[in-house]
């Protein structure tokens, strides 16, 4: 079932995955804080994005580069220039809006009673596009849209005085002393990569390696949106996980279905993200970003619409060409069989690790109704994403916290456990309503222990998704984890 994003965040907010940022100052509208369990997911997603792109590649290391960059990175990747969203200003508010958000959220209101292909064919009629991506069109397209169906100031539902749209780019300004009283404007990163290509001579000149390789990276990025919106979704300071991948240009067209088929298999097979909810798009032509010849998006359909998880792009020599222009260094690769020497084409992976928790979040948010012997009819809601992901694996519940030497197993359990799994310690409540918190928080076993356990030194291990209950001996409780269908089916 789907359930709507304003559901999903107060679940969020209310079990400790997300803050508002800054929340005693009264918040920095659109910046969120991860909470515990939102800084454990994070984790749990990275490190299976490293195990499974760099970990086990041998043909991919990792990088680490600095946030803030010479000036003339941004100069030579064409940031400066072109890295840029459409706006427009009511002059009646003085107010800033992203034209093609503003468009987005019209058709948006159209699918409510007609089909995307009735739509298509009314834009085309109208303003003479082929595509429901107002990012692809032009500024007169976009222009004469806002003209027809868009009078009124989104805020204030007021007559809006739209100015002409404009381009405003998208880097973070901030500025570094170079004098005690002379300042030089710096940029905080817009993407990762560029790190990895001012650091390619660096691997090419220490690391031995051969193409094709790929440098993967993990950061944060900043970009000055216009509108930030939709809960972590587009936000100014987010993380991106990042791999260029070096290729012969003649091989680039392969390696980029290649890295189309290992990224749907990290979705969907490592991450577990609902397979009907996803999909591949491929950029328009207008819509491609300033360095590709090729873009293909992963799009999950969230609650409000299909919205970009990842891009996978083919950036050509595009970055190593310009770099190489601008510092003067020399960017080509020597293969070490013929002695050819070439600029690598590059293609590029670049998944959004805060749009992932988001997505981890909504794809497993659920509200299950079950009968309860004692009772009847109840609802739980029931996180059910994949073990490997979940920020807790066990919760280990003493029955009775008064009884100390109960407490004491729980505690030589949690020890024992807490050096694989992240675990958690619950004494409190009855040991209904802590399952159904360990539930909310996607816990997948959870581990009693009662007066039995002192006897035969067995615990209850009871399974999130079925809510069956078993008796296992302690020292099988990590069989319980590592093959846990052979236990619950
Ligand atoms: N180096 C290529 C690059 O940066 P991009 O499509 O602009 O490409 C890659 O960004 C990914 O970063 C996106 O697919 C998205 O997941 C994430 N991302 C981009 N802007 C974001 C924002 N404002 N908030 C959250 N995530 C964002």
């Amino acid at each position: 079932m789907d359930y709507n994003l304003e559901t999903v965040v107060s679940w969020a907010k209310r079990k400790w995955f997300v803050y508002p940022g800054s929340d005693i100052y009264g918040w920095l509208a659109n910046a969120w804080d991860l909470g515990p369990y939102g800084t454990m997911l994070r984790k749990n997603i990275l490190d299976s994005w490293y195990q499974t792109f760099t970990q086990r590649r041998s043909d991919i290391i990792p990088l680490d580069a600095a946030i803030l960059m010479n000036v003339k990175t941004w100069e030579a990747s064409g940031h400066l220039s072109n890295f840029s969203d459409p706006l427009v200003d009511d002059k009646n508010t003085g107010e800033r809006f992203r034209v093609d958000k503003i468009i987005e959220d019209v058709i948006e209101k159209f699918r409510k009673n007609k089909s995307e292909e009735e739509i298509i064919n009314q834009l085309k009629e109208e303003f003479w596009v082929d595509n429901t991506v107002p990012e692809s069109w032009t500024f007169e397209q976009m222009k004469a849209f806002i003209e027809k169906y868009v009078s009124k100031n989104p805020n204030n539902w007021k007559e809006a005085n739209w100015t002409d749209i404009r381009k405003f780019n998208l880097m973070f300004k901030t500025f570094q002393w170079v004098t005690e009283d002379n300042t030089a404007t710096i940029y905080l990163r817009p993407e990762t990569a560029q790190g990895i290509f001012v650091n390619f001579k660096n691997i090419l000149d220490t690391m031995r390696v051969k193409i094709p390789f790929g440098i993967s990276q993990v950061g944060k990025s900043f970009r000055n949106e216009i509108t930030p919106w939709n809960f972590l979704f587009r936000v100014r300071e987010f993380e991106q996980m990042e791999i260029e991948y070096f290729v012969e240009p003649e091989k680039d067209a392969f390696y980029f279905e290649r890295w189309k088929e290992d990224c749907w298999a990290w979705w969907t097979e490592t991450l577990w993200i609902n397979k009907e909810k996803l999909r591949f798009r491929d950029h328009e032509e207008d819509e491609l970003s300033h360095y590709s010849k090729g873009t293909t998006d992963v799009e999950y359909k969230f609650p409000w619409w299909w919205g970009e998880l990842q891009g996978i792009a083919r950036r050509w020599d595009y970055d190593l060409t310009q770099h190489q222009k601008h510092s003067l260094v020399n960017m080509q690769y020597t293969d070490p069989k013929t002695g050819h020497r070439f600029i690598p084409w590059v293609i590029e992976p670049s998944w959004g690790l805060t749009r992932a928790i988001a997505t981890a979040m909504i794809d497993s948010y659920d509200e299950e109704k079950y009968t309860d012997p004692k009772w009847n009819e109840q609802t739980r809601i029931v996180s059910r994403f994949h073990k490997n992901i979940a920020p807790i694996k066990f919760a280990i519940l003493p029955l009775m916290e008064k009884k100390q030497e109960l407490v004491d197993i729980a505690d030589k359990i949690f020890l024992d456990l807490s050096k694989e799994f992240m675990c958690e310690y619950d004494g409190k409540w009855n040991i209904g309503k802590r399952y159904r918190r360990q539930d909310e928080i996607w816990t997948p076993f959870c581990v009693t222990i009662d007066f039995d356990t002192l006897e035969d030194n067995t615990v209850t291990v009871r399974d999130r998704d079925s809510m069956n209950q078993i008796r296992v001996k302690i020292k099988d409780l990590r069989d319980v984890y590592e093959n846990s269908e052979k236990y619950f089916n």
